[in-house]
């Protein structure tokens, strides 16, 4: 990987709005870490997407584990690269898989667990992992879902739903906290993708990847984003 562009790590690129966030910053001449828990399908995934010019790295990493997080640290720090972005993007949904995806009474503590150590915790061992490694005015997007919106919070999908208010909550905290590090100007926002076509998503989704990745984008490559600690959807502030 050459170092003469900006840097961005993006987690769950193998898919979905991941591998968009991919290919559009990379079509921005952002270079990529590519994260993946799957290597081989990263690398089929990659090569859909892959144009000359592209310089992305396909790095594999779940981020349940701590150890992948702090490797991929590593190799950075050994190649002495700073990140410019970092997009926590990597989610499962799961409720479907038991009856709690209508009924919150019947919600298995082990799914909700399971859920908030991908959606929430992952988040946070990626930041744990390369916050010391954020550039001067660094962004981190955290992908969380207008489902995690306590303003308009619906029936059923609990655990998905408490992992991304979760996820809201510590990018508030995060904003605070990273505000202290190097020039003061880190930028950690959430984003709402909207419903997308994806695995997740499923085929009756409003929305393309294309438009779903937009907002993330912006928030990890705009010099409009001058403000952290917000949660966004169509580029626009949202409520929590
Ligand atoms: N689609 C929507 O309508 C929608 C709406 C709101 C928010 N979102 C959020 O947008 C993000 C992307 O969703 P999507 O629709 O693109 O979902 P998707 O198509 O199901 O892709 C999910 C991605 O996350 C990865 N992933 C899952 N567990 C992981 C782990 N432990 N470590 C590393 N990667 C892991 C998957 O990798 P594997 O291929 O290895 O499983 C895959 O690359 C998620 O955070 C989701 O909650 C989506």
């Amino acid at each position: 990987m050459t170092k003469h562009s900006k840097l961005a790590i993006v987690t769950g690129a193998n898919r979905g709005i991941g591998l968009e966030v991919t290919r559009q910053l990379a079509a921005q001449g952002w270079r990529i870490a590519a994260c993946c828990r799957d290597i081989n399908k990263g690398a089929a995934a990659l090569r859909t997407i892959e144009q000359e010019g592209f310089d992305i790295e396909l790095r594999k990493l779940d981020v349940t584990r701590t150890a992948d997080c702090q490797a991929l640290a590593k190799w950075l720090q050994s190649g002495e690269q700073q990140v410019h972005a970092l997009v926590n993007n990597a989610g499962v949904l799961l409720d479907s898989q038991s009856d709690g995806s209508a009924d919150p009474l019947k919600l298995e503590a082990t799914l909700a667990m399971e859920t908030f150590n991908i959606n929430t915790l992952g988040a946070l061992r990626m930041l744990q992992s390369l916050a010391p490694l954020l550039a001067p005015g660094a962004r981190v997007v955290n992908v969380s879902s207008g489902m995690g919106q306590l303003a308009s919070m619906g029936d059923g999908y609990l655990a998905y739903r408490m992992s991304k208010t979760a996820l809201n909550a510590l990018t508030k905290v995060m904003s605070s906290r990273l505000a202290q590090f190097s020039d003061g100007k880190i930028r950690v926002n959430a984003a709402c993708p909207g419903w997308v076509r994806t695995d997740m998503g499923g085929e009756q989704a409003e929305r393309d990847v294309s438009q779903g990745a937009d907002t993330i984008v912006w928030l990890a490559s705009s010099d409009e984003v001058t403000f952290t600690g917000g949660f966004y959807r169509d580029r626009k502030r949202i409520d929590w």
